[in-house]
């Protein structure tokens, strides 16, 4: 059978309890939200939606081409102008999804002879652009700066650093001054996929490199999503106009695919000018994270320390934390699991989002639900 092996991994994966299932959500969900990533509460705000109800009328239900066809409107050109001011880089340029900008970010900077160095608990669009480039991948140990500066002594010639800015799994930062040292020191160029940081952290949302005094560096170049804060979906990278226009030439996941659909485009526009006009919200997004921390801690619970917006509870086996996650859920509440394989050192969490428009009570009645269904 051409396809056999696919049952024998199937019945491998139920045997470790590490089966994934698909639950489609309703657009009316009673369940309290903190498994998305809608850190400030916006993919439903109406200022959003409205955007790309507008977006989509204008300019159509889709972009009808690759970006260097048919696929860039004006409303792509105002998003990237818009965009790379607010985070203060020189430029932007913006893909189908954060994924594509990653794997463009990376595979364009290495080059043949390169060397990439990329921390251990990078996202694995990081991972796969690392697979993808045509340069030699070393992976270091997770937030050791230390480790990158070993990592570049040993390579003659081109090389860059890569690193989650906020990790996904723990929700842990990443010493991105530091990181900038160590790569000047060699003349290495660093990429940072601010995920997790963009409307989070940094002076009103402006992401962690804005936050580290990184931001317009002509030695960082930065990716982002527009999936999590902004509420919509895409992706971008931001850095020098030179790095760019190189993407535009260079990178395959920017040339051989469609644009972004202009409805996300028009909805990220819609969440960077909100959150211009509210700052707070980064703000208060933080304030949720550091309670919801303390709380939890209090209770017991083995959280930890919250850098953004993630707050990451451990749980013992993957199959109590499947089980914990469906406990939480027939409380009405729903939150992240993360198990083997998308947590790099085996240990499986509960994850949490500490959206900024979660009220107290929703906060404390979150916490009883987890506790008590430990
Ligand atoms: C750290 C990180 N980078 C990149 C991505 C990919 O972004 P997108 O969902 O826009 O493809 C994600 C998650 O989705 C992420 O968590």
């Amino acid at each position: 059978m051409a396809f056999g092996w696919i049952d024998e991994q199937a019945r491998a994966r139920r045997a470790a309890g590490l089966v994934r299932t698909l639950r489609p959500r309703p657009a009316d969900s009673p369940l309290l939200d903190l498994a998305s990533n809608d850190y400030l509460g916006l993919a439903r705000h109406p200022e959003v939606t409205g955007a790309a109800a507008d977006a989509a009328h204008r300019w159509g239900g889709g972009a009808t081409g690759s970006r260097l066809v048919t696929g860039t409107t004006e409303l792509h050109g105002e998003l990237e102008r818009e965009l790379a001011d607010f985070c203060g880089f020189e430029s932007a340029l913006v893909f189908s999804s954060g994924y594509a900008a990653n794997l463009a970010a990376v595979t364009a900077l290495a080059q043949h002879g390169s060397l990439v160095v990329s921390d251990a608990g990078n996202h694995a669009s990081l991972i796969d652009g690392c697979r993808l480039a045509r340069g030699t991948t070393q992976v270091v140990g997770h937030a050791d700066p230390d480790a990158v500066r070993k990592a570049l002594g040993t390579h003659q010639g081109p090389a860059v650093v890569v690193s989650d800015t906020v990790f996904s799994v723990d929700g842990d930062a990443a010493p991105l001054a530091e990181l900038a040292d160590a790569c000047r020191e060699y003349g290495a160029g660093l990429v940072v996929d601010d995920a997790h940081g963009l409307g989070v952290l940094g002076d009103g949302g402006r992401g962690a490199p804005h936050a580290a005094g990184l931001a317009g560096a002509p030695d960082v170049v930065v990716t982002v999503t527009l999936s999590k804060s902004f509420g919509s979906q895409g992706g971008a990278v931001l850095g020098p106009a030179a790095v760019i226009d190189h993407m535009v030439n260079a990178a395959r996941t920017f040339i051989f695919d469609t644009g972004l659909a202009p409805a996300a485009a028009g909805a990220a526009l819609g969440a960077l000018r909100l959150l211009r006009r509210e700052p707070e919200r980064a703000l208060r997004a933080r304030a949720v994270a550091t309670v919801l921390h303390t709380r939890l801690t209090a209770e017991g619970l083995e959280a930890v320390r919250p850098d953004a917006a993630v707050v990451s509870v451990r749980a013992p086996s993957p199959e109590r934390a499947v089980r914990w996650a469906a406990d939480c859920r027939e409380a009405g509440l729903a939150v992240g699991c993360f198990r083997p394989p998308s947590v790099p050192d085996g240990i499986s969490r509960l994850r949490l989002t500490a959206r900024a428009d979660l009220t107290e009570e929703q906060i404390e009645h979150a916490v009883s639900v987890i506790s008590r269904t430990r």
